[in-house]
């Protein structure tokens, strides 16, 4: 079977979350079993574009509305990844530093699709399966199916992964001129609320439709930015598949990026060594339970809860805890996380900024993760968590939902708690400070977590199925 994944995201190319890991690593799992999987994303101008080889594959021009421009298609060279890596190059709309957060991202995106099915309907064999990601790619199943230049890709099956919902890929009707000649009596398939909808033509127009969690599915029909009605009407079409994560990257008797090996033997005197070293780094307790956050700073992940719940957690004064918090984003929250320095040191530190190795020093070393997520559609950082045998405090929504057990029940290796707020997170603080009291109940936990399998050997499988059943 020949898939090609369509993302705006593809770790090591360009990560801005959970997105990228997942396009990064799929493919090359899918390659493993014995299918075809490349993926194609824009060319953007990150440090992974510059430091690597790459070969022209194909050269092409088309029309964005009235703008018509040259493409090239470019492959990395080597194959080293385990999946070819197409890019698309078009200057002045994709070759910029940043993913995200052009004024023009819109335009940029339709562009990236524009050309994508412009390249596709050249292909001398049609692939099996368009696999598109995100709204990012959410036009390409409408184009392949309406638009009169690409009625050559009219059969070729399209399947939408939603990694997250709550960007939609939303645009004014002015727009629809850059959709490359399209039948307007499929008017309506591009409408939701009087708008473009990317993510919701999507949905309609796709052989099928994944989330990346069972209950995540479930939550978009009753919690999901205006499309409630669509995922209620479209559920024979979808099916929630849990993310799996790449067990050679994150492992933590390989991985480069940690200071100090160990595997599920040596795990107690490993985190320690790993613990003492970041503690020293950023002073912190090393012989207090170290409880780290990893995530980008924004309402979604409740990032805006946590100053106040460190506060109140730091504050009560029979609480021995250490917070180290890792993330960017909304200013609100950078500015409450960096105030807070001043009142707790040697117990709480941050580092505003994305970082790939400290947040792999951080798993290493951290006893518990926090994720009080308001919106989690599956969550990558709890398995990563669980590999390095870090216990898991999450919110009970989504993936989280589905990948942790509270270790009030039976087999638990986790700490879950209902609410987003400081009360919530405060007490789970406490049922951790408990627990980590009691060295054997803990060392049942960590061993649970480090036997939890989510590789992505176990999951193709699934989306294989998805495939097979539209092919
Ligand atoms: C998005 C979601 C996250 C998910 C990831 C990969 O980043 O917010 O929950 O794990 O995509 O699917």
């Amino acid at each position: 079977m020949v898939i090609v994944h369509v993302s705006a995201e593809c770790y090591p190319m360009a990560k801005a979350g959970g997105l990228g890991d997942v396009v990064g690593a799929l493919p090359k799992y899918q390659n493993k079993q014995g299918d075809k999987a490349v993926v194609v994303m824009p060319m953007y101008k990150t440090p992974f574009l510059q430091e690597n080889n790459w070969e022209v594959q194909y050269k092409g021009n088309t029309n964005l509305g009235n703008w018509f421009f040259d493409y090239t298609i470019i492959k990395e060279s080597t194959g080293k990844l385990g999946y070819d890596l197409y890019l698309v190059d078009i200057n002045g709309l994709l070759d910029r530093p940043k993913i995200y957060g052009y004024t023009d991202d819109m335009d940029r995106f339709i562009g990236f699709q524009v050309a994508v099915v412009n390249w596709l309907s050249q292909w001398a064999e049609l692939p099996s399966i368009v696999h598109c990601h995100d709204h990012q790619a959410g036009l390409i199943p409408f184009m392949m199916k309406y638009c009169y230049d690409y009625q050559k890709l009219e059969k070729v099956k399209t399947v939408l992964s939603i990694h997250n919902a709550q960007y939609q890929g939303t645009m004014g009707w002015d727009k629809s001129i850059l959709i490359p000649r399209w039948d307007i009596s499929k008017k309506g398939l591009l409408e939701w609320n009087n708008c473009i909808n990317s993510l919701a033509t999507a949905v309609k127009c796709a052989g099928k439709v994944t989330t990346v969690s069972p209950s995540y599915l479930q939550q978009l029909t009753v919690q999901s930015n205006g499309l409630e009605i669509l995922f209620k009407n479209e559920q024979s079409k979808c099916v929630g598949i849990l993310n799996g994560i790449d067990n050679e990257i994150w492992d933590p008797s390989t991985d480069t990026m940690v200071p100090f090996h160990y595997n599920s033997k040596t795990v107690d005197a490993g985190k320690q060594k790993n613990k003492n070293a970041l503690c020293a780094k950023y002073n912190l307790d090393n012989s207090k339970p170290l409880i780290v956050f990893i995530g980008r700073l924004v309402a979604e992940k409740a990032a805006d809860v946590l100053p106040g719940a460190i506060q109140h957690a730091l504050d009560k004064t029979n609480l021995g805890a250490n917070f180290f918090i890792i993330g960017a984003g909304d200013t609100s929250t950078e500015s409450a996380l960096h105030y807070l320095l001043q009142l707790y040191q040697g117990q709480y530190n941050t580092f505003i900024g994305y970082d790939e190795k400290i947040g792999h020093e951080a798993y290493a070393a951290a006893d518990f993760l926090l994720m009080p997520s308001r919106v989690e559609p599956c969550g990558l950082n709890q398995l990563y968590a669980l590999r390095y045998g870090t216990i898991p405090m999450v919110r009970d929504t989504g993936g989280l939902h589905d990948t942790v057990i509270d270790m009030g029940d039976a087999g638990g290796f986790g700490i879950k708690f209902l609410h987003a707020t400081e009360a919530d997170i405060v007490y789970s603080v406490e049922r951790a400070i408990e627990v980590y009291k009691n060295k054997n109940q803990m060392k049942v936990m960590v061993n649970t977590a480090m036997q939890m399998d989510h590789s992505w050997e176990s999951v193709i499988a699934a989306y294989r199925k998805v495939y097979q059943s539209i092919i």
